[in-house]
């Protein structure tokens, strides 16, 4: 299949990124959850020119119902991640937008158009960021690693738990990082900016462009358990640039 229209649906929707007038109207979907106009309007933008070029191929995005889309075949659309970013004026977020075969992220961009930042991959044919190739780090020890993660905001009764987790990695590595962007973190793995992510409770269109982008970088990514992060139901991420897999099972409870 050839992706370039999805390319250019997110890139000309990332513009709407850019006006801050679409701040307004942020409306409560949640605890401390919102969504804002812009979420709506990227969504639609990139929904209709996917209706258009790909008419067979159902969207799951964040902002709509998704109950009736059983297809093996389907996009996975996050119009913003970092919407509590966007909200505040603080940088960065995203637009994440995947295509997946029977659960496998087969293509997937990353999109910042603040940052200026576009990582697009294919399965089979490598990621790139702003069209150069990347690749993960190659640090092995934890001692040496930067390591991202989120909060779980949404669901803060695991906080105990998912911040304990987040307390023994803190005190073995090198430092942690939280950006505030799901999305995001797994491409700075990605491109050896950082060197692993972990974080509980994250929904498909968090990850899956981001799984796609990483494993073609040659990272690796799976729940905390060592098992294929679901296209469907929320998991619990870890991805790291392969090295230090093995090691942070330790920390989420695998081994
Ligand atoms: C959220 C962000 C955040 C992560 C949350 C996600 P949203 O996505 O990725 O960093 O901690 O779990 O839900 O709500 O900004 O699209
Ligand atoms: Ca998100
Ligand atoms: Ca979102």
């Amino acid at each position: 299949m050839d992706f370039i229209k999805a390319v250019n649906a997110v890139l000309d929707a990332g513009a709407l990124m850019k006006d801050a007038t679409y701040r307004t109207n942020a409306v409560k979907k949640g605890d401390k959850d919102y969504v804002t106009a812009c979420d709506i309007a990227i969504q639609k933008s990139i929904a209709q020119a996917l209706r258009q070029h790909y008419p067979d191929i159902p969207l799951i995005a964040e902002e709509k119902d998704n109950r009736d889309i059983l297809s093996d075949s389907v996009f996975i659309l996050d119009p913003l991640d970092g919407t509590t970013n966007f909200l505040h004026g603080y940088t960065p977020s995203c637009i994440s937008l995947a295509y997946v075969y029977k659960e496998q992220p087969v293509f997937g961009i990353v999109h910042d158009p603040v940052a200026d930042a576009t990582y697009i991959a294919e399965k089979g044919k490598g990621a790139q960021l702003n069209g150069k190739p990347i690749r993960v780090s190659n640090v092995k020890n934890i001692e040496n690693a930067l390591i991202t993660c989120e909060t779980s905001p949404y669901e803060r009764g695991d906080a105990d738990m998912h911040f304990d987790v987040l307390k023994k990695v803190f005190l073995a590595c090198m430092d942690i990082r939280i950006s505030g962007s799901a999305a995001l973190d797994i491409c700075y793995v990605a491109e050896g900016a950082a060197d692993a992510f972990l974080t509980r409770n994250l929904s498909p269109w968090d990850v899956a462009a981001g799984i796609c982008i990483l494993t073609e970088a040659k990272g690796v990514c799976t729940d905390w358990k060592g098992n294929p992060p679901s296209m469907r139901y929320k998991s619990d991420i870890l991805a790291s640039n392969g090295l230090l897999q093995e090691v942070l099972y330790e920390y989420t409870g695998k081994l």
